[in-house]
């Protein structure tokens, strides 16, 4: 019997599916990469609690979460959304841009393979490269950033398969102070982009489709703009953004919100946590 919960055509987003892959915190996670936004996690039985807290908060709202074990190994594993990207039935599995984490992907293709039976995998190979961070929907539109992960070649390679779909590219160049596109951006809806001033402006996503938004947020709350939006116009974000949490009450979006600490110390957001299929 399938227990996946049942959405209506209404509030079904195109970017995130009904399931969920998220990965355990890893035992050598205070080795974590941390450039931008963390100094590097300090604490790894509060950073899996958080975890924790993030995962259910997802269950608890309709997302089937498949939890994967962590590998020792890999410091920065949890970070899943960079191996893997579902789109309209493809898999693309990207070279991930910093070296040290390429290792974390097979288990992942592995199980989207094994689940997503019938979906073409889109194998990515050097010199391309690019961390699914670095890619944002909204609606048929699709935006990349450019980043110190995301190169020319893999920009060329997405656009191929986007190309094939019949889905429009645009490139966006990431400021040196950010690692991701949606380390600085998300969209908490189908037609809502937020972004940080001093980041991105809403120039550099070029005219959006009809209906479709960016809002400028103050920088000082960048870490705030990342949000993941689900269904019944609820958008878990992290705690502590008072002016993205406003700005999405004045809109009638219910925030759910979670302490992050742990898990932007190592430069990760909400996003960065999980691949939707
Ligand atoms: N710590 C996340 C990353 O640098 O990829």
């Amino acid at each position: 019997m399938d227990h996946r919960p049942e959405l209506t055509m209404a509030t079904v987003r195109l970017d995130q599916k009904s399931r969920a892959i998220v990965r355990s915190i890893s035992e050598s996670y205070i080795n974590a990469i941390a450039n931008y936004f963390g100094s590097g996690p300090t604490d790894i039985a509060a950073a899996k609690s958080q975890h924790k807290a993030y995962a259910d908060a997802l269950s608890a709202n309709g997302v089937e979460v498949t939890t994967l074990e962590a590998d020792q190994d890999y410091p920065d594993c949890v970070f899943v959304e960079d191996q893997a990207v579902v789109i309209d039935g493809h898999v693309l599995l990207p070279v991930p841009g910093h070296e040290s984490r390429r290792g974390e992907q097979p288990p992942i293709a592995d199980f989207l393979s094994d689940q997503l039976q019938g979906h073409q995998i889109c194998k990515m190979e050097p010199p391309a490269m690019m961390d699914g961070g670095d890619i944002l929907r909204i609606g048929d539109l699709f935006f990349v950033g450019r980043s110190t992960r995301t190169n020319d070649a893999g920009i060329s390679e997405l656009k191929d398969l986007l190309d094939h779909l019949g889905h429009e590219l645009r490139v966006i160049d990431i400021p040196a102070q950010a690692l991701h596109l949606t380390s600085i951006s998300s969209t908490p809806s189908d037609n809502l982009i937020l972004i940080p001033e001093e980041y991105l402006t809403p120039e550099s996503f070029g005219e959006m489709p009809e209906g479709c938004e960016v809002i400028v947020m103050p920088k000082e709350e960048v870490y705030g703009c990342n949000t993941i939006g689900l269904p019944g116009n609820k958008v878990l974000m992290a705690d502590g953004y008072p002016a993205v949490q406003a700005e999405l009450e004045s809109r009638g979006f219910e925030c759910i919100l979670l302490d992050m600490s742990q898990i932007r110390a190592a430069d990760g957001s909400l996003t960065c946590c999980s691949v939707f299929y």
